[in-house]
């Protein structure tokens, strides 16, 4: 690794230990702790993901970072300063608490922070460098790696308050994407550890197409997927707050739906199922999909539940089948 990234993971390590310290321990980073409190989060969890608080002073991590004898342009490469119009620069994070993002060997190699008094952007993340490629990278996954590996199974959720959450009730084999679709890398990453991936993105329009999207490059990349059972419109860490540790383990990661039960629901929002023309046509699709399932007693399962939701024959449903498969070849 070059002289220069050494220096920026070393500045990076110094702010998670400062920012998490100010937090902790001190008055300036009270903000910061009650916002967690509010949110639920206990000490144990806060330390265990270095959770800080980044004061609204615009020269606080310089002061600190220059005294220690980081070079100023060193910390605008570490995405910790961003540079202004008459070209000074200031710190990027300000009165916003802190999400250290570690790499898999546990390194700090950017920050991602969450305002605290509403303001815009909701999350700001450090900048992509050498050391933090978004799309290479998933959030909490050297904390999880040995809970994915022991239980070959990982739970992906779409924020850091969703994973931080689910690690505090129980789920650590909890890792998210940073606000991007998931790549083919971070597939394959988690398919040399698991066999099932289970997608537990917020229960919103938005979250059920990234799921749908993240479930076919999931399933390219050799893992089996799985969708977690969340009601309408809540996000993990919502149902969590308000339903608790237990009921989440139980009725939303154990309980989750196969990938063909979800895809059945999902491919509803193109139709207007009360009328008689689109159901003939959703059926028509479903079977297209099933068609593409291996086993027949899963084939047989689905067909059952067509069958019985819209009365359609067994036979018919089968006979359909049948036809689609010979097409495959
Ligand atoms: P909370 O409001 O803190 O519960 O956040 P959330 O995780 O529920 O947020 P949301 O579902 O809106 O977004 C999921 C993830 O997308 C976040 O964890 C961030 O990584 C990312 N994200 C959300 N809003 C922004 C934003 O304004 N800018 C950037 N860069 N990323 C964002
Ligand atoms: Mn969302
Ligand atoms: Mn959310
Ligand atoms: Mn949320
Ligand atoms: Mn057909």
């Amino acid at each position: 690794m070059s002289q220069e990234n050494q220096n920026i993971l070393s500045a990076s390590e110094w702010m998670t230990k400062l920012y998490h310290h100010l937090l902790r321990y001190t008055k300036d980073g009270k903000e910061g702790y009650q916002y967690f409190k509010e949110r639920g989060i206990a000490d144990e969890t806060i330390d265990a993901f270095q959770l800080g608080f980044a004061p609204n002073i615009k020269d606080f991590t310089a002061e600190f970072l220059t005294k220690k004898g980081f070079h100023q342009q060193l910390l605008v490469k570490a995405g910790l300063l961003s540079v202004n119009e008459d070209n000074t620069a200031d710190d990027r994070f300000r009165g916003r608490v802190i999400f250290p993002i570690r790499n898999h060997l546990g390194k700090t190699v950017a920050f991602g922070g969450r305002t605290v008094a509403n303001q815009e952007p909701k999350y700001l993340n450090s900048p992509e460098s050498e050391l933090f490629q978004k799309g290479k990278l998933l959030y909490n996954f050297d904390l999880a790696k040995k809970h994915i590996r022991k239980q070959s199974e990982a739970v992906l959720f779409e924020g850091y308050m969703d994973v931080i959450s689910a690690y505090q009730a129980g789920v650590k084999n909890a890792v998210a994407t940073l606000g991007t679709s998931l790549t083919e890398a971070q597939a394959q990453l988690l398919r040399r550890y698991v066999d099932t991936v289970i997608i537990c993105y917020d229960a919103d329009a938005a979250g059920t197409e990234a799921a749908y999207k993240a479930s076919v490059t999931l399933q390219k990349a050799g893992c089996h997927v799985k969708i977690a059972n969340l009601q309408e419109n809540m996000d993990p860490d919502d149902y969590i707050s308000e339903y608790g540790s237990e009921t989440f383990r139980r009725e939303v990661i154990q309980s989750s739906l196969t990938f063909t039960s979800f895809y059945m629901r999902y491919l509803k929002k193109d139709f207007n199922l009360s009328l008689e023309a689109d159901r003939i046509q959703y059926i028509e699709n479903v079977l297209e999909y099933i068609a593409t399932i291996d086993s027949p007693v899963e084939r047989e399962y689905y067909l059952n539940e067509i069958s019985q939701a819209y009365h359609v024959s067994m036979e018919s449903l089968q006979q359909e089948i049948q036809v689609h498969r010979e097409k495959m070849g």
